[in-house]
């Protein structure tokens, strides 16, 4: 995928689709900062790709409790959403270590900037019509090999029907 490419993501199974081919190329190591306004999708995306990653059972929201831990194969991965943080110090307190964990998908990362591992990957979400729309920016080398990696957009959203059964 082409970096700054944006795509329409119509609805929500789209937006699993996008998650599942992320999760399929994820990379040893990656920290995924979520960008995007309230309601904009930063939950669902980070949700689908924990599932996608063989978590099961529950997944809760870090609203209050800041950071939730999951195992995945070779490592944890760790769902921060920071919107209800005071500022970046707080991020201390987690006891957080930048080597911690094999993914990091954080909601509101513009709040902790400075207490956060840099992007690997930059996901912008926004709102368009009844659906989304998404953008990527890497940051990082892996960043970039992971895109690279993804299948061209039109492609991955034309499997949506086959993979939810509805076609
Ligand atoms: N591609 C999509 N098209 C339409 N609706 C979507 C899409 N993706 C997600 N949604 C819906 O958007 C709503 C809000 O999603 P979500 O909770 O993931 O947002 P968020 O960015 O995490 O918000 P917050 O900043 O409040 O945590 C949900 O009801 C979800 O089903
Ligand atoms: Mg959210």
């Amino acid at each position: 995928m082409k970096p700054g490419h944006s795509i329409h993501l119509a609805d929500e199974a789209a937006t699993i689709a996008l998650a599942d081919a992320l999760a399929r190329q994820l990379p040893a190591r990656a920290v995924v900062w979520l960008h995007g306004d309230l309601g904009a999708g930063k939950s669902t995306l980070a949700r689908a790709m924990l599932r996608a990653l063989g978590v099961q059972g529950s997944i809760r929201s870090p609203t209050y409790t800041l950071v939730e831990r999951y195992p995945i194969a070779d490592g944890d991965a760790l769902h921060l959403d920071l919107y209800r943080i005071g500022d970046a110090g707080e991020l201390e307190f987690l006891g957080l270590d930048a080597d911690d964990g094999r993914l990091w998908l954080v909601e509101w990362p513009e709040r902790g900037a400075g207490g956060l591992p840099p992007a690997d990957l930059h996901v912008r979400l926004e709102v368009a019509g009844s659906g989304r729309t998404i953008s990527f920016e890497a940051g990082t080398e892996t960043g970039r090999d992971w895109l690279e990696k993804l299948e061209e957009p039109e492609r991955l959203l034309t499997q949506v029907p086959d993979s939810q059964g509805i076609c």
